[in-house]
């Protein structure tokens, strides 16, 4: 993503195969205001158009393995929606504002490659909204999560009513948004909504990237092909999805990934995969 410069409230670094955005407005806790949801729209727009597709991708295009979404500082990864910003908006703009950051959430689920939140401290209401459009999440010890929106007279608007049930289940989903409780790390990690928690904020981006050094070792069409596969199952009958499954396993099996990966296995050697 050449122009990243040109973003005001958002960093975007490459290291090796993982891009790192960090959301970067400190001094209001990364919280989400405007300009931080049309550039994440912006980025991830351009990050749609630049990553192959499984089936499209041309050998060297596989440059990112995997995207790592993280915040500034160690108190905060996103405390939230911009609270200032909305005592400001007209009902019509918070819904554009929440419709526009749904369509983030919908392009970081859409992307092609693994997407880790990274989470280093408050992840509350949008915050937590913006982890759980992630693939999975990570967090530091002193990470917080919460959906409070009822303390503040709202309801969760950057998708937290449909992608926290989903996560952690019903009950403890509803438990959450409507006392607005905060949970603590420990207390994420035990009802699911955590994968695995780290001492500090340097910890969990080593095992974020390490993660994506990992992925990186797998076929890139394959990796694809799961995801979209897991995007596409998720909320079907079994028998629906075994239907969508089987499509995307007769599709691995048109890719030179599948072909290079199966030969490796059977020579004993390790695969060089090509990526298409
Ligand atoms: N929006 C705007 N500014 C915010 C903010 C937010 N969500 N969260 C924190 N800030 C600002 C504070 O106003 C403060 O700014 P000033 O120094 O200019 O006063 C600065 O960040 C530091 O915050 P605090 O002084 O409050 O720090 P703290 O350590 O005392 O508390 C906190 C930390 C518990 C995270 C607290 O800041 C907090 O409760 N923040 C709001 C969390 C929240 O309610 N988020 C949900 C927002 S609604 C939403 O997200 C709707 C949706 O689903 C889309």
């Amino acid at each position: 993503v050449d122009e990243a410069a040109d973003y005001e409230t958002i960093l975007v670094t490459q290291y090796g195969p993982a891009l790192v955005v960090t959301v970067n407005r400190p001094r209001a806790l990364n919280a989400l205001a405007r300009q931080v949801v049309a550039e994440l729209l912006d980025l991830t727009n351009r990050l749609a158009e630049t990553l192959p597709s499984a089936d499209e991708a041309e050998p060297g295009e596989w440059a990112c393995r995997g995207v790592i979404v993280t915040g500034t500082g160690e108190k905060a990864f996103v405390a939230g929606a911009d609270i200032r910003e909305m005592s400001g908006m007209t009902p019509e703009q918070a819904e554009a504002y929440a419709r526009d950051m749904h369509q983030v959430t919908l392009n970081l689920e859409a992307l092609p490659v693994p997407v880790i939140a990274a989470v280093n401290g408050f992840a509350l209401g949008g915050g937590c909204e913006l982890a759980m459009a992630c693939d999975f999440i990570y967090a530091s010890a002193n990470a917080g999560f919460g959906q409070p929106e009822v303390s503040l007279g709202l309801v969760p608007g950057f998708g937290g009513s449909v992608r926290l049930q989903q996560r952690v289940g019903v009950g403890i989903a509803r438990e959450l948004i409507m006392t607005g409780r905060r949970i603590d790390a420990d207390e994420a990690l035990r009802i699911g909504l955590v994968n695995r928690v780290f001492d500090d904020q340097a910890a969990l981006l080593e095992a974020a990237r390490a993660t994506v050094g990992e992925v990186a070792g797998q076929a890139p069409t394959a990796v694809a092909n799961a995801k979209a596969t897991l995007n596409a199952v998720a909320h079907r009958s079994v028998a629906d999805g075994l239907e969508i499954e089987a499509a995307s396993f007769r599709t691995a099996f048109t890719t030179e990934d599948s072909r290079v990966g199966r030969d490796a296995f059977l020579a004993k050697e390790s695969a060089s995969f090509p990526g298409r």
